[in-house]
């Protein structure tokens, strides 16, 4: 009798083992999958992309990494038309209104007062806005990475109109939405293109 508890427990505990096991495989696997299908899409259907998965995706931005910790991005959703019109007169891109959401991401830059650090607020921005990205393909939506205007003037300009305080620099923005139609993918070269070549 405790020949049988003792061989039914120990299976149990392999079972479960195996189990963690795989799933820890297939997340790993997963992202190299999402990694290798992500791309850039620029036209969307009119489907709405509900609230909680902009929360999702920014939920996920908010995970990236950011210099000496300062967390210091901040997020605009423009989802309603006036705003999505403003955004693609202000951009210069009149196809960005057709998304379901724009997210400009911003960073405060009172956060990165000292010398030599206005570069780094890119980087932080781009690092969140990567997560953006991925979040997004993971939830089954698509998106475009779109550059955005840098001048002192448009981000007066984009600030005015959104009432948000002096402090902030928009980064880039990202139209999201569910794709509309196929594109082919820009193929990459072969790894060792990139990879430089190094002796010592
Ligand atoms: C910093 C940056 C800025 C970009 N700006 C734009 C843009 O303004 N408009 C656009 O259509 N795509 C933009 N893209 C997307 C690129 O065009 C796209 O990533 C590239 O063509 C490769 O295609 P893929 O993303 O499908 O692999 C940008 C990408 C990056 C990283």
């Amino acid at each position: 009798m405790k020949n049988k508890i003792f061989i039914s427990v120990a299976g149990l505990m392999v079972f479960y083992v195996l189990c963690f096991i795989t799933a820890r495989m297939c997340v790993r696997d997963n992202f190299f999958e999402l990694a290798k299908k992500r791309q850039s899409i620029r036209a969307f259907s009119r489907k709405e992309v509900p609230q909680d998965k902009l929360n999702k995706i920014l939920q996920c931005a908010i995970e990236a990494p950011s210099s000496c910790n300062r967390q210091a991005w901040r997020f605009l959703i423009v989802k309603d038309e006036n705003a999505k019109e403003f955004m693609s007169k202000w951009r210069g891109l009149d196809r960005i209104r057709e998304s379901s959401a724009i997210i400009c991401v911003f960073v405060d830059s009172s956060f990165y007062r000292k010398q030599g650090e206005d570069k780094t607020q890119y980087m932080d921005g781009s690092a969140a806005l990567m997560n953006i990205i991925y979040a997004a393909q993971s939830l089954g939506l698509s998106s475009c990475w779109v550059n955005c205007p840098h001048s002192e003037e448009k981000r007066k300009e984009l600030l005015d109109f959104f009432k948000l305080s002096e402090d902030l620099r928009p980064i880039s923005l990202v139209t999201l939405g569910y794709r509309k139609g196929g594109i082919k993918k820009p193929a990459r070269k072969p790894l060792k293109y990139y990879i430089l070549p190094y002796s010592d």
